[in-house]
């Protein structure tokens, strides 16, 4: 298994050029099962997310296809997907293929709008908590379609097609909305999503959606609007940048010191984030090309943070907040509402000598004049990149074992950050 070894104590200068987001990709993906037209996604990011549910789409019969690179084509540009969802071959996503990647689950919503019937594998435990699928299933149930468990998946019949309703959600859910909209859409009549997730992630696949023939509006607030139609066509877009890897790398910056430009980020996905680095002593300046930040002799300011869901501070960058705050020049306060149970980086943090005390959601992190490298490993993907963060300001070697869950998120992690300076090298076998 491949590890990544890192000598800390560099600091970062140059430019980093921000990828497509995967929380975006991902749904994007599932949406081109909607029609029996092309979609084509542009800036794809290349990470073993993506690789996964180009599996499980092909076995549905979903056909993608990669282009190949163009000359003059950036190093660092995503790649294009068309995605021909011509011939639904299976309506059945098993429990091998949706296991490994919780969002699989999600084809539900085309299948069923559009076959009028899925056989989805409930994903099962996941590392960062219970992360039930109760509220997805009550809203296709609104929709109109009959749900039933049968041996671990869900058995799901529209057999006339899915009826507009209202849908209200007890609790924003990411998965519960991206749900209710795919399926939405092609169902008869007006759908009203009612305390709907904001995150831009959702605003993206509305707008892909209507330009695939969809009337939806109101995406990004917490009521959206859909008027169904009976078909959607082939489209092309571009996937939105990633900014749970800008504020990683922001964090990353304020850790280590010196200056990055973060290329092709966009300040308002992140504006929550960006204020507490503000807050914690980095220098922020937006600029035509994405997102600068400094921190250049001052030290880190302690902070005190609730993750929420978008517009407020996001749970995926906690892990990544929590690190740089092992440095902090007094004690922070970070509670996590989100996934409960999301705390797995407290443990190996504390290998580099980082002092966490938990007490229920909240942990109370005591700043440390330094660290120290240790080896590590994480469960998911951004408390692995959290120990990353730690390990660039540790002092000696850092080896971060089981990298298999970076490689799911974040597209050239150890290339990006060697290019500003870093000393971290990718150690195969
Ligand atoms: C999405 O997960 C993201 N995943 C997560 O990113 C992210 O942490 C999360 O949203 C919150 O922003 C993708 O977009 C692929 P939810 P999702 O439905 O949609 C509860 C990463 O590292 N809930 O908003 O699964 C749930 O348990 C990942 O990239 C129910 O109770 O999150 C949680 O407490 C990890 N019943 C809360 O709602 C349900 O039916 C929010 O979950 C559904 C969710």
């Amino acid at each position: 298994m491949d590890r990544i070894r890192i000598i800390g104590g560099n600091k970062l200068h140059g430019t980093i050029p921000i990828s497509g987001a995967k929380n975006a990709a991902l749904p994007l993906m599932i949406a081109a099962m909607l029609t029996d037209e092309t979609l084509i996604l542009d800036n794809v990011p290349r990470l073993a997310d993506v690789a996964q549910l180009q599996r499980i789409l092909g076995n549905h019969g979903v056909d993608i296809m990669a282009a190949g690179k163009r000359p003059g084509d950036h190093e660092y540009q995503g790649q294009t997907l068309h995605i021909s969802a011509k011939n639904i071959i299976d309506t059945t996503a098993p429990y091998e293929l949706v296991s490994k990647m919780r969002a699989s689950f999600w084809v539900i919503a085309p299948l069923l709008a559009r076959m009028h019937e899925a056989k989805v594998s409930l994903p099962g435990g996941c590392a960062i908590g219970t992360r039930p699928v109760d509220l997805l299933i009550m809203a296709l149930e609104k929709l109109g379609a009959e749900l039933s468990i049968d041996a671990g998946y869900v058995v799901a019949k529209a057999p006339g097609g899915l009826k507009g309703a209202t849908i209200e959600f007890p609790k924003v859910t990411v998965s519960g909305t991206h749900v209710a909209l795919m399926a939405a859409t092609l169902a008869r009549g007006t759908t009203i999503i009612a305390n709907a997730a904001c995150e831009p992630e959702i605003t993206d696949v509305a707008d892909c959606l209507n330009k695939m023939g969809a009337k939806i509006t109101g995406a990004g607030t917490p009521r959206i609007l859909i008027e169904g139609v009976a078909k959607l066509h082939g489209a092309r877009h571009t996937v939105l940048p990633d900014r749970i890897e800008t504020g990683t790398y922001a964090m990353a910056v304020a850790m280590t010191g010196g200056e990055v430009q973060l290329s092709g980020a966009r300040p308002e996905l992140l504006q929550s984030a960006l204020d507490v680095l503000t807050e914690a002593g980095a220098t922020i300046t937006v600029n035509n090309d994405g997102i600068r930040v400094a921190r250049n002799g001052a030290g880190i300011s302690p902070v005190t943070v609730s993750t929420a869901p978008f517009p407020g501070f996001p749970t995926d960058l906690q892990a990544q907040l929590m690190a740089l705050m092992t440095r902090a020049k007094g004690a922070s306060h970070i509670t996590e509402t989100i996934f409960e149970n999301r705390f797995m980086h407290v443990q190996e943090l504390a290998r580099f000598g980082a002092r966490i005390q938990l007490d229920g959601e909240t942990a109370t992190i005591d700043g440390v004049a330094r660290l120290r490298g240790a080896p590590v490993m994480a469960t998911d993907l951004r408390a692995s990149v959290s120990l990353v963060i730690a390990a660039l300001a540790a002092e000696g070697e850092t080896m971060v074992n089981r990298i298999y869950h970076l490689d799911r998120g974040f597209e050239r992690l150890e290339e990006k950050l060697s290019a500003c300076g870093a000393s971290i090298e990718r150690i195969s076998g």
